[in-house]
């Protein structure tokens, strides 16, 4: 998660040269950051360099990053909801093209080895960022909304929804072969909340996608509360945070459904010999049976040094390829 990024020195490097919002832009260079971790560690698949908040452009919200992303004006009334687009992915007046070019380059220079994944944020999560308008540890001013206008926040959803699930189709006629919903806010909603309003929006989502016959991975992030509901949504992987023990995803969510996880990107900070406890921990812990992607529990912190992550690869793929989940 976050594989390419700012703890690459080659990354930093291309940093130096253009700012955030230029780099997603320009395919040359997305390609390039995209392959970055997948040439320096080897891993089993790329993830599409952009944002979650990069198609909102086109619905027509002004966008900054720093390094956070920034809205410059929030949506806080159902006139603004209304003046949204949901605009067409391919045309280059109102879409992404630039996203689309960038996957269609990396379906082309990629290993056979190395899937690439696509992806959106989820209806929720970029509904947190819009009415915030950035970031926020607790994002009171979106939830307020969620409790003070119901019917537009439905609204606003609808229309992520829609734009969200254009956008993801577009990606895989492009060549992303399988497509990731980041849902990083689910946690901040009780059962609730999230049966109203979050999880509507991503199922609709799953189900319109569904017929593309491409793999589906949600992540619902601290979704830990949310499992009971999450394990009807229809995708084939969902996405576990490092707060919940794998053996217990799966016991919620059931045979049917692939996890994906879920390493604290902080044991990537201890020495190698416990951070190779805690790796195989969590193979230990997915259990034998098929279905489970390794991955971190959520993004990796930007102070994190390559060499850990080139020692994580190598010893995912040595305790795997021993067929055993059990690395003793
Ligand atoms: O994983 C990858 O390698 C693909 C690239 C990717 C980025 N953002 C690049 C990025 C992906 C998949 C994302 C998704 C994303 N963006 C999420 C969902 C995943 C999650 O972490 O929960 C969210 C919530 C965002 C919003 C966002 N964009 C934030 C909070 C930030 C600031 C990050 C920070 O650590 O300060 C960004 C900017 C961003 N997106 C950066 C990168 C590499 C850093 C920008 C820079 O180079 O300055």
């Amino acid at each position: 998660m976050r594989q390419a990024g700012r703890y690459l020195p080659e990354y930093r490097k291309i940093r130096e040269e253009v700012d955030f919002l230029t780099l997603t832009k320009t395919p040359e260079l997305a390609v390039e950051v995209t392959l970055q971790p997948v040439r320096r560690f080897g891993m089993d698949a790329a993830i599409l360099f952009s944002d979650i908040m990069t198609p909102v452009e086109g619905m027509g919200v002004a966008l900054d990053f720093a390094p956070g992303p920034v809205i410059e004006t929030p949506i806080r009334s159902i006139e603004q909801v209304e003046a949204l687009r949901v605009p067409d992915p391919q045309d280059p007046d109102e879409g992404v093209p630039f996203v689309l070019e960038t996957v269609r380059l990396l379906s082309e220079a990629l290993p056979a080895s190395a899937p690439l994944i696509g992806f959106a944020g989820a209806p929720f999560t970029l509904f947190c960022y819009l009415v915030q308008g950035g970031g926020s540890k607790t994002f009171s001013e979106a939830k307020a909304f969620l409790f003070a206008e119901p019917e537009a926040s439905h609204r606003l959803l609808e229309k992520l929804a829609a734009t969200m699930t254009r956008y993801l189709e577009a990606q895989a006629h492009a060549g992303a072969q399988a497509l990731m919903i980041f849902d990083s806010w689910a946690g901040l909603l009780g059962p609730e909340q999230y049966r109203e309003f979050a999880y509507p929006a991503v199922q609709r989502m799953i189900d319109s996608l569904r017929p593309l016959d491409v793999p589906l991975i949600y992540f619902p992030n601290q979704g830990a509360t949310l499992l009971a509901t999450v394990a009807e949504c229809g995708a084939d992987v969902v996405g576990i945070d490092w707060r919940l023990p794998l053996s217990d995803a799966r016991r919620i969510l059931g045979p049917g459904t692939a996890v994906q996880g879920n390493l604290d990107p902080t044991a990537l900070f201890a020495p190698r010999e416990e951070l190779a406890l805690q790796i195989d921990r969590v193979l230990t812990d997915a259990g034998p049976a098929p279905g489970h992607i390794f991955n971190l529990g959520h993004g990796i912190e930007k102070a994190t040094d390559p060499d850990a992550v080139a020692f994580l690869v190598d010893r995912v793929h040595e305790v795997s390829e021993r067929g055993g989940r059990d690395p003793r």
